[in-house]
This record gives structure tokens, C-alpha cells and sequence, in this order.
């Protein structure tokens, strides 16, 4: 398959359409009214296409040559060298990337998620921080999980920030994102324990019963879980604090309970 245009020229101007365009797309709103997300390196960017992903625009240093580089620019839909200055303003970094792709989101329906493809799958209720949620889809990938489930105001698992936490990750999670109430309702469908995660709770994680598929429940960084998600759950569990830190970060309990319910 042969790619799309590609400018030879080295692009140094930050009101090429384009490098504009890109830009645009660390905002929220350029996102959600685009559909499209910006990534950063080859590794993440191979990783994509590996997947089968295409990048719509790949904008690379004038310098970067690997094969790999080469396969991604040859299915892009445009393809764009430019200075390293660009790429720094376009990456918001003094050492930025010498690969930027863009591509398209892809959210996954709920009704699309077959919980028996995985032994453990993780919703979090309300995520706020962008690298809590990277980090955790990265942990999601890493453990064989089936995928994720946003429920409710989440940050945006598309945000650049985010995308750099989970190295390459995000193009192998399925991601599905909810209200509460729809949540709820499809939970009653759901095959195994769904297992909910509270500082309050009685029982250790290590006594809980991970009945295949595990669904495990995270709360939001500041609040916590909310009683009417966790009043979904089977079972609500807490990881002993033995320090003075009252709770864990939200990724690194997310990790503990996906390798708790998996074994
Ligand atoms: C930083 S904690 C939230 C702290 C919040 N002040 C509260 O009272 O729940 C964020 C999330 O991480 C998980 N978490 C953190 N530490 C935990 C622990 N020791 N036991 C169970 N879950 C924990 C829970 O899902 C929690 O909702």
C-alpha cells in the first residue's frame, strides 16, 4: 500500500496548516471535535501500526531513518519533515521525539466488550490524573487484561499526556466509556465478581474470591468510590496501609489488584 502525500522540504514554520493542526490536538476540544490523537515516538507509533493502525499524518525529524519509520510513512495519509524546533513546540519538550503520528480514536462500545475474552478487566470510576490513567492502561496491557471501562467526568485517555504514560499501550486496550447509571445496568450482566476497592472496607484483597472474569472497581483519586458503585459491587476490599500514608496512588493499587485477581 503506498502512502499519502509527503513534503520533502524541512517544515520550520509553526503556521504550516498542518504543524497547526497537530498542535491543536494537545486542547481537549481539537480532539474531541477531530476524533484524531497526537503520539509520541517510533516505538509507540510502530506499535500502532503493528496493530493495524494508520497513521492519518506522521511528521518525522529530517535526520530519523529506520525501517520501521519508513513502513509507518509509506501507509500515512501525509507525511511531513520538519526542524527539530517544530517538533519541540509541537511535543511542548527541550528533547522531544524525533516521531509524531496522529491518528484516529477508537473507542470501544460496552456492548462490545466480551468479558470472557480476559480473566480481569478494570473500571475506574471518575480518573482525574492523565499519567494515573496511562500508567494504568500500560498495566492493563502489560497483565493480559481484557480492557478498560471509564465511568463517568474521566480525564481524557486521549490526552498527550496520558498516550506518553501508556508507551505504546493504548493502541492495545480496548477502552469503553460510561455513566454510572449504564454501568450499572450492564453489571448485572456480568459474568464473574465484580470486586470493588475502599479504605473502608472489611475485607482483605487477599481473602477476596476472584471469580473468572474478574471486574475490579477503582475509585476516584481524591473521593474515592462512590456508595452507589460501590453498592454494585459483590465484594468491596482493602490493601492494608502499614505506613502513615493512608492510601496507595490509584495506579499502583490498580496494579496490585489486577495481580491479585489474576494470580
Ligand atoms: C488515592 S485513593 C482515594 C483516597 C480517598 N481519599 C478515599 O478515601 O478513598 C484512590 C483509589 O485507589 C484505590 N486505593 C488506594 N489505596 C487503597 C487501599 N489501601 N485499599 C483499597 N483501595 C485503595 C481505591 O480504588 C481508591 O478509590
Amino acid at each position: 500500500m503506498s502512502g499519502g502525500a509527503t513534503t520533502t522540504r524541512v517544515v520550520t514554520s509553526l503556521t504550516n496548516p498542518t504543524v497547526k493542526a497537530v498542535r491543536a490536538l494537545h486542547m481537549r476540544k481539537a480532539r474531541q471535535e477531530t476524533g484524531l490523537f497526537l503520539v509520541e515516538g517510533l516505538k509507540s507509533v510502530a506499535e500502532a501500526v503493528d496493530l493495524g493502525r494508520v497513521p492519518r499524518i506522521l511528521l518525522h525529524a529530517e535526520a530519523a531513518d529506520h525501517p520501521l519509520l519508513q513502513r509507518a510513512a509509506a501507509l500515512a495519509g501525509e507525511t511531513l519533515i520538519v526542524s527539530p524546533a517544530v517538533l519541540a513546540k509541537i511535543s511542548r519538550r527541550d528533547n522531544p521525539q524525533t516521531v509524531l503520528g496522529v491518528f484516529e480514536q477508537a473507542f470501544t462500545p460496552l456492548s462490545a466488550l466480551d468479558p470472557g475474552a480476559s480473566r480481569c478487566w478494570v473500571a475506574l470510576e471518575a480518573v482525574r490524573d492523565p499519567g494515573n490513567l496511562g500508567t494504568i492502561i500500560r498495566t492493563v496491557d502489560a497483565a493480559g487484561c481484557g480492557g478498560l471501562i471509564l465511568i463517568g467526568e474521566c480525564c481524557d485517555p486521549y490526552s498527550v499526556e496520558c498516550v506518553r504514560a501508556t508507551m505504546g499501550s493504548v493502541f492495545a486496550v480496548p477502552i469503553a466509556k460510561v455513566d454510572a447509571e449504564a454501568f450499572i445496568d450492564w453489571r448485572t450482566t456480568w459474568p464473574g465478581a465484580v470486586v470493588g476497592t475502599l479504605l473502608t472496607a472489611e475485607a482483605d484483597f487477599r481473602a477476596a474470591i476472584y471469580r473468572d472474569p474478574t471486574l475490579i472497581l477503582m475509585g476516584n483519586e481524591q473521593a474515592g468510590l462512590t456508595s452507589q458503585l460501590a453498592a454494585a459491587c459483590d465484594v468491596t476490599v482493602k490493601i492494608p496501609m502499614r505506613g502513615r500514608a493512608d492510601s496507595l496512588n490509584l495506579a499502583v493499587a490498580t496494579g496490585v489488584m489486577i495481580y491479585a485477581a489474576t494470580g
